[in-house]
């Protein structure tokens, strides 16, 4: 048994700044089921927005925000995340960090959908997440945290008081390894591989989030997920981001003759908030028309966006065309683990920050370039509150009886990222989600929550989480009976401010038995 005072459990922007911040004063222990630079935070293309222009103000960054979310955000955590935005960039640039600059050497402020102004910080064109990340990984090099890799987080341990008192895990060699510490951060990412077609890097598929929820953390908003309008489209399969800063470079989403679709759809056309642009993409791939981005307008395409370049390189498309095919995918979880804006969650000693927690900040969809902000300023934060925590003497572990695992029969991981995208997708109704809901029962879910870990190989337990989060995935879908921002349901396809705009499905494992089929609360709410 390894002993730390903080473990934090990821190794994207949010889970590195909470681990440096708290390392400050305590004995962090960083543990990755991959390695360092497999996560999302590596792959983000597309940069981090903060009013630092002249022309900006912080209470434009928080209006773009809020009419991003769909006014249901939580604005004492949107006020926190643009106020602190010029704090925490003007921190990483003293501290070596080097974003791209116009030819005058000032800052180069970048433009994004559904931005008022331009306010997006770049490194190296399309590069800006792996430039921020590689940053970050050199100043954990020079700290106290310990970083362990292909290590794999199975279970959190609850203690005698209720407290969270640490995490089994499973080593590269499938051994159990316990780590007992006084505070837990989860900062694993949100769920997007659990869909056929993501932009996410493959290791993010919703683990932290079942792993909370099995010790009793309420979960929230599960039915917010931003589908990206433009992911690469190869034949049938999406091949990863075409960065929105592509359009707000000028380039226009087009049908194979030409057509620009999205005029007349929104006032901001192509930068119109993700979701329109998302739903409007794929209702052409519905009825057999290809989309695709006309870049044939950006000059120095492959300077500007390398990375983007050597994507459709690696997949054989020739850029002289000027045509990039696309298909919208799974790209951001708005919900998560309910927190309060110091990243504390239902259960004592248990934290959650990034993607992997709802502090409410993006409400119903997520503003572009404002994911990595998140991670830094609620990262920051939650990391300086643990660095200044007492010590506290770590309980016994509660015992909790277990299930066994004799008989597990479970369902492909493939197959069930099919029954997400087709289910669960960009556009919902009762009948499919009833339908994804119905299946995931079959594999009997209270059984699966309380299932002994320790008998279980890491691909079992990979895809028992998914189960999980794809449960609450479609239970919330179904019990938010409108359309509203990443939710779009074609049987409720208006908003319904009345009754929604206030109200927040949110779910904790002592409600499952109660909304397993033949009783779920939905029915009881519509009798
Ligand atoms: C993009 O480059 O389009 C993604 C940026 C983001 O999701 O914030």
């Amino acid at each position: 048994m390894v002993k730390a005072e903080i473990i934090v459990i990821g190794s994207g922007i949010a889970a590195l700044k909470t681990a440096l911040e708290a390392s400050e004063h305590k004995h962090v222990i960083l543990i990755t089921k991959s390695n360092i630079r497999h996560s999302n935070s590596y792959l983000a293309q597309g940069g981090i927005a903060a009013a630092i222009s002249d022309r900006d103000r912080v209470s434009l960054h928080k209006k773009d925000t809020l009419a991003a979310g769909q006014r249901y955000n939580k604005v004492k955590a949107v006020e926190k995340l643009v106020e602190e935005a010029p704090l925490v960039i003007a921190e990483l640039i003293q501290s070596g960090m080097q974003f791209d600059h116009d030819d005058d050497g000032t800052l180069m402020l970048g433009m994004e959908g559904a931005h008022s102004e331009r306010r997006i910080l770049h490194s190296h064109g399309d590069a800006t997440g792996k430039y921020i990340m590689e940053h970050l990984i050199a100043c954990l090099k020079n700290s106290t945290i310990t970083v362990m890799e292909n290590t794999t987080a199975v279970e959190l341990i609850i203690g005698k008081d209720d407290s969270c008192i640490g995490v089994k895990t499973l080593d590269k060699a499938g051994e159990l390894v316990i780590y007992h510490a006084e505070q837990t951060v989860l900062a694993t990412g949100g769920c997007g591989s659990l869909y056929h077609f993501n932009s996410n890097s493959q290791t993010v598929s919703g683990d932290g989030i079942a792993l909370a929820f099995k010790v009793g953390a309420k979960v929230r908003d599960m039915e917010f997920i931003q589908f990206h309008p433009t992911l690469l489209f190869i034949n049938g399969k999406a091949e990863g981001l075409v960065s929105e800063a592509v359009r707000g470079d000028g380039a226009i989403l087009v049908t194979e003759r030409g057509r620009p679709i999205m005029e007349g759809v929104h006032s901001l056309k192509d930068l119109a908030p993700r979701h329109i642009v998302a739903q409007t993409i794929f209702s052409y791939l519905q009825r057999g028309e290809k989309v695709f981005l006309d870049i044939s307008m950006i000059k120095d395409f492959k300077k500007r966006f390398p990375t983007v370049s050597s994507l459709c390189e690696k997949s054989g498309l020739d850029l002289q065309f000027g045509k990039i095919p696309v298909a919208p995918g799974n790209h951001f979880l708005m919900g998560g683990i309910e927190v309060n804006e110091w990243g504390q969650t239902s259960v004592p000693s248990l934290y959650a920050v990034g993607e992997v927690a709802c502090t409410g900040v993006h409400g119903a969809n997520r503003l572009a370039s404002n994911s990595l902000l998140e991670g830094l300023v609620f990262g920051n934060s939650l990391g300086h509150l643990l660095a200044k925590l007492p010590a506290r003497s770590i309980p016994e572990e509660k015992e909790q009886s277990k299930d066994s695992c004799h008989f597990l029969s479970l369902p492909d991981f493939e197959a069930l990222q099919e029954k997400l995208m087709n289910e669960a997708g960009i556009v919902r109704n009762e009948a499919g989600l009833a339908r994804l809901k119905d299946f995931l029962e079959t594999f009997n879910m209270e059984k699966l929550l309380q299932m002994e870990v320790t008998e279980l190989s890491i691909k079992e337990i990979k895809i028992i989480n998914a189960m999980i989060v794809a449960w609450l995935i479609a239970e919330s879908a179904l019990t938010r009976t409108e359309s509203r921002g990443g939710h779009f349901r074609s049987d409720y396809p208006c908003e319904d401010d009345g009754q929604w705009l206030e109200d927040s499905v949110i779910l904790a494992c002592t409600d499952v038995k109660n909304r397993v089929k033949g009783r779920r609360l939905y029915e009881h709410i519509e009798a």
